[in-house]
């Protein structure tokens, strides 16, 4: 069993997060159950920090909030010096409860509604990452209306293709986000960013993809960027201070996913930004990331309480647990693959392959196939590991599955973040109109 951060196996044989008992999580929480290791969180924070300040050069590290985005982390990431990436009204919100720093925020997204950017001027954020041109006019008129300025970074496509799931990969040309390098219509946006009364341009930003193993495409990105950045200069005159590359860098979900270290990507990254703008005669940029998967990730672990079992002789065993795709989408949509165990019996030698359904009323609601685990038994409680990015945040109410809490554990204590929806919740947006209150019968 692959343990990741603070993962054990303790006395009484059972896997431990945070030094907490997760057999004693489940019965105090209820399952399905999110697990946040918060110390590895930190970890992970600090990771990309102290490689940056080793790189010398002037950076931010802003998280994802898109990976896990809820009032508890935005505090954390805080905590440890991130900025904050937003993609909605709604992730914008949450930070904003958590008294997350205006200044700090960035706002991204393809088609940010006329609301969200008044929303985000409103709250005096620190930046807007503008996707096209339709966003930058009115994110201009809205500023006049308000009589204010605001910072803006210009996303592009740079034409590189990370090798990663196609849904999850956005740096190539076809794809519905940001200003083309190569058709002119990055060069247009700036032109026209600098010719806006209320912005004011300060870089440009590239996301080529998520889950990606390489750093060849970070560096082939970063030189496309500095390369439009000397012909911005030769054509404009202007010269970027900032730089961001966007997140996307992977992690271990299962054995042969070989991600690099931390402080190899940022390297990587800050190495060809440095030589390619030096090589154009440029001052070197600021340089921003944005992770989100590798902040949070592997600090996650979901426990289910394993229900009832399907064995057809000679063909599979199907175990079911008390969550699946409304909890995490990902297998679903993305062919994910995750490693897990018996949170309860963690030291046992595995004896049987199984494969793991989730209960929604639907075939292809499994998390994992072929998994060996020991002989399993009704009331188990199953450790999925790596859920700690985009599955609360993708959770569904599909089949009104209520969604589960989540919990940070460390230290031996494990304190609620996200309490369990109540029935309440999932009708409290309910509304029966008038004319359908009363019985009626239809002839
Ligand atoms: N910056 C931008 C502009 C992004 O679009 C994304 C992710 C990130 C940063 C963070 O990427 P990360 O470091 O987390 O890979 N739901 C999918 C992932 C979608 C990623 C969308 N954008 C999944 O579950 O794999």
């Amino acid at each position: 069993m692959y343990l990741h951060g603070t993962s054990k196996i303790n006395e009484h044989g059972r896997l431990e997060i945070g030094g907490v008992d997760t057999l004693e999580l489940a019965q105090r929480f209820g399952t399905p159950l999110y697990v946040v290791d918060e110390a590895l969180v930190r970890r992970r924070c600090k990771e990309y920090m102290d490689a940056f300040r080793a790189s010398g050069v002037s950076f931010d590290v802003s998280y994802a909030s898109k990976a896990f985005c809820v009032k508890a982390m935005c505090r954390l990431v805080e905590e440890e010096g991130l900025s904050l990436d937003v993609v909605s009204d709604g992730e914008l919100y949450t930070a904003l409860e958590a008294g997350f720093p205006a200044e700090r925020i960035h706002f991204h997204g393809n088609n940010k509604t006329a609301e969200e950017l008044a929303m985000g001027l409103d709250a005096r954020i620190g930046f807007f990452v503008v996707d096209n041109f339709i966003e930058m006019h009115l994110l201009n008129e809205l500023a006049k209306e308000r009589g204010v300025r605001t910072n803006v970074l210009l996303r592009i496509t740079p034409g590189v293709e990370a090798h990663t799931h196609e849904y999850i990969s956005t740096g190539q040309e076809d794809v519905k986000f940001g200003f083309d390098l190569g058709n002119g219509s990055a060069m247009k946006a700036v032109r026209d960013a600098l010719e806006a009364t209320q912005l004011d341009l300060i870089g440009i930003h590239s996301h080529i993809g998520s889950q990606i193993f390489e750093v060849e495409g970070f560096r082939v990105a970063a030189e496309k960027v500095a390369d439009f950045a000397a012909d911005v200069r030769r054509e404009t005159g202007a010269e970027f201070r900032v730089v961001n590359l966007g997140g996307g860098f992977g992690i271990r979900y299962v054995e042969g996913d070989k991600p690099l270290m931390v402080a190899d990507y940022v390297k990587a990254i800050t190495d060809a930004v440095k030589e390619r703008f030096t090589s154009h005669g440029l001052q070197v940029p600021e340089i921003w990331i944005e992770p989100g998967r590798s902040i949070v990730g592997d600090a996650g672990t979901t426990l289910y309480t394993i229900g009832t079992v399907k064995e057809i002789p000679g063909i599979r065993k199907y175990v079911a647990v008390d969550g699946g795709m409304t909890d995490n989408p990902r297998p679903a949509l993305y062919d994910a693959k995750y490693e897990a165990a018996l949170a309860n019996r963690a030291n046992e030698e595995a004896e049987e392959v199984v494969s793991i359904a989730g209960k929604a009323c639907e075939s292809g609601d499994m998390l994992i196939w072929d998994l060996a685990l020991p002989r399993v038994r009704h009331g188990d409680i199953l450790a999925v590991f790596c859920t700690g990015a985009y599955n609360y945040s993708m959770a569904s109410n599909y089949n009104r599955i209520r969604r589960p809490a989540v919990v940070f554990a460390k230290d031996g204590k494990a304190e609620l973040v996200v309490r369990r929806e109540t029935y309440e919740d999932l009708v409290s947006n309910d509304v029966v109109p008038e004319r359908l209150r009363k019985m009626s019968v239809v002839k």
